[in-house]
C-alpha cells in the first residue's frame, strides 16, 4: 500500500471496526436464509476478542465479513472509519494483504513448498524483494520456535508446527489484525495452549486479535467475548484479562518495495517456480496430464493430416482425368423428352471436325463423344 496515500485511516483514535445493522443472507434454492441478524459491534485497535457460539451460529460468516472475504447483504461495515462498500475489489485485496493475517483451523498451507516459502507467499503479492522476503520468513519462523524446520514441507511437520507456520504467514506482511477461525480446533491441548500463548504475545505487541472458537474455556482467556446465537449477538463482555493496548505497530513494508512492473515479474516467476515444484511433487499426475496433452495434440495433427492427404488424393484423381477434356453428348441431354426421338446423333467424324477447327484447343482423342 502506498503509505503516503493509504486507502484507510490507521490513526489510533478511529475505531478499528464498526459494524451497524449488519445482515447476511444466503440463497438456498428458492429460499433465503438469514444467517446474521442486525449485528452491531465496535472493535478497537489492540483488542483481543473471542467470538463464541454453537456450530452454525454464524461465527465464520461474521469473521469472513470482518476480514473482507465476504460482503454483508445489508448494513454498514466501517474499517478504520471507511465503509468497505466504498472500496473496490483491488482496494479490498490491498486491505486484506496489508492489514489482515488469516489463521485457519486446517492451516491451508501449500503442500508443495517448504515452511519458509509458505510463510513468504503473502510478501510476494506485496512486492517485497526475494532476499528480504526469505530473511523475514526465517526470522518469523525462528521467533515461533521453528528455526530448524524452515526447509520442511507441511507434511513433514506436526499439526502444532503447521499452525505456527500459518501464524508466521499471517504476520509476514505485518498482520496488524489477526483473524483466526478455530486456530486450536485441530490441535491437542498442549499445542493449543502454545498457539494461544503466541496470540497473547501478539496482542501484547499491539496486534488486534479476533478469534473464533466454540470452546468457552479458550474464549474466557481472551479479554473480550462476543457470543452469537442463531445469528444474533446475545452477549458482549470484557473479561478480567482486559488490558487495552495502544501500541502502534511499526510499518513493515515501507522499505524494499518493488515497482509495479518488477513486482509483476516477481509474481510471475514465483508462480512459475511453484508450478514446477507442484509438477515435481506429483510426478504421476504430471505424467498423466502430459500423456493426455500428447494424445490430444497427436489426434488433432493426425485428423488434419488425414483430411489434407485425402484432399490431395481427390485433386490428383480429378486432374488425372484431364482437366482439358470436353464431353459432348449427342442429341438432347438426359431427361429431355425430345431425347426419345433419337435424332441429332454425333459420329466420330464430328469429333474430328471439332478437333480440326483452327481455334480449337482440343485434340480428337481428348474429345469424348457419347
Ligand atoms: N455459502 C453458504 N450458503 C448457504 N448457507 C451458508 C453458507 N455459509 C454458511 N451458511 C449457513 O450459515 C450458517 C452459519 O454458518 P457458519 O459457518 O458461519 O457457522 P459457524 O458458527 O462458523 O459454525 P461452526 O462452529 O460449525 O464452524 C449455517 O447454518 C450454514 O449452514
Ligand atoms: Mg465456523
Amino acid at each position: 500500500m502506498d503509505t503516503k496515500n493509504p486507502i484507510v485511516n490507521t490513526a489510533a483514535d478511529v475505531p478499528l471496526m464498526q459494524v451497524k445493522g449488519l445482515i447476511k443472507e444466503f440463497n438456498a434454492g428458492e429460499q433465503t436464509i438469514r444467517v446474521l441478524h442486525d449485528i452491531d459491534l465496535t472493535i478497537n485497535q489492540g483488542e483481543m476478542v473471542a467470538i463464541i457460539g454453537q456450530s452454525g451460529s454464524g461465527k465464520s460468516t461474521l469473521m469472513n465479513i470482518l476480514g473482507c472475504l465476504d460482503k454483508a447483504s445489508a448494513g454498514d461495515y466501517k474499517i478504520f472509519g471507511k465503509s468497505v462498500s466504498q472500496l473496490d475489489a483491488d482496494e479490498l485485496a490491498e486491505l486484506r494483504r496489508e492489514h489482515f493475517g488469516f489463521i485457519f483451523q486446517r492451516y491451508h498451507l501449500l503442500g508443495d513448498i517448504n515452511a519458509r516459502d509458505n510463510v513468504a507467499v503473502p510478501a510476494v503479492y506485496a512486492g517485497m524483494d526475494g532476499h528480504t522476503r526469505s530473511e523475514r520468513a526465517i526470522k518469523l519462523l525462528s521467533d515461533l520456535g521453528l528455526g530448524d524446520k524452515t526447509t520442511n514441507r507441511p507434511n513433514q511437520l506436526s499439526g502444532g508446527q503447521q499452525q505456527r507456520v500459518s501464524i508466521a504467514r499471517a504476520l509476514m506482511n505485518g498482520g496488524d489484525i489477526i483473524l483466526a477461525d478455530e486456530p486450536t480446533g485441530a490441535l491437542d491441548s498442549k499445542s493449543g495452549e502454545d498457539v494461544m500463548q503466541i496470540l497473547y504475545d501478539l496482542k501484547a505487541k499491539g496486534h488486534t486479535i479476533i478469534m473464533v472458537t466454540h470452546d468457552p474455556k479458550l474464549a474466557a482467556q481472551a479479554e473480550r467475548v462476543i457470543e452469537l446465537k442463531d445469528g444474533h449477538v446475545i452477549a458482549d463482555y470484557k473479561t478480567e484479562h482486559y488490558h487495552p493496548t495502544h501500541i502502534q505497530l511499526e510499518p513493515i513494508l515501507d522499505n524494499n518495495r518493488k515497482g509495479a512492473f518488477s513486482g509483476f515479474i516477481d509474481r510471475l516467476f514465483e508462480a512459475f517456480k511453484m508450478s514446477l515444484l507442484a509438477m515435481r511433487a506429483h510426478k504421476m499426475r504430471t505424467l498423466l496430464t502430459m500423456l493426455g496433452i500428447i494424445i490430444g495434440i497427436a489426434s488433432v495433427v493426425s485428423v488434419v493430416g488425414l483430411g489434407k492427404g485425402s484432399q490431395e488424393q481427390i485433386l490428383s484423381n480429378i486432374s488425372s482425368l484431364g482437366t482439358n477434356t470436353i464431353t459432348v453428348i449427342d442429341g438432347y441431354p438426359y431427361g429431355d423428352p425430345r431425347r426419345s426421338f433419337g435424332d441429332d446423333n454425333l459420329t466420330p467424324d464430328d469429333a474430328q471436325a471439332v478437333a480440326d477447327q483452327p481455334t480449337s484447343l482440343v485434340s480428337a482423342h481428348s474429345l469424348i463423344v457419347i
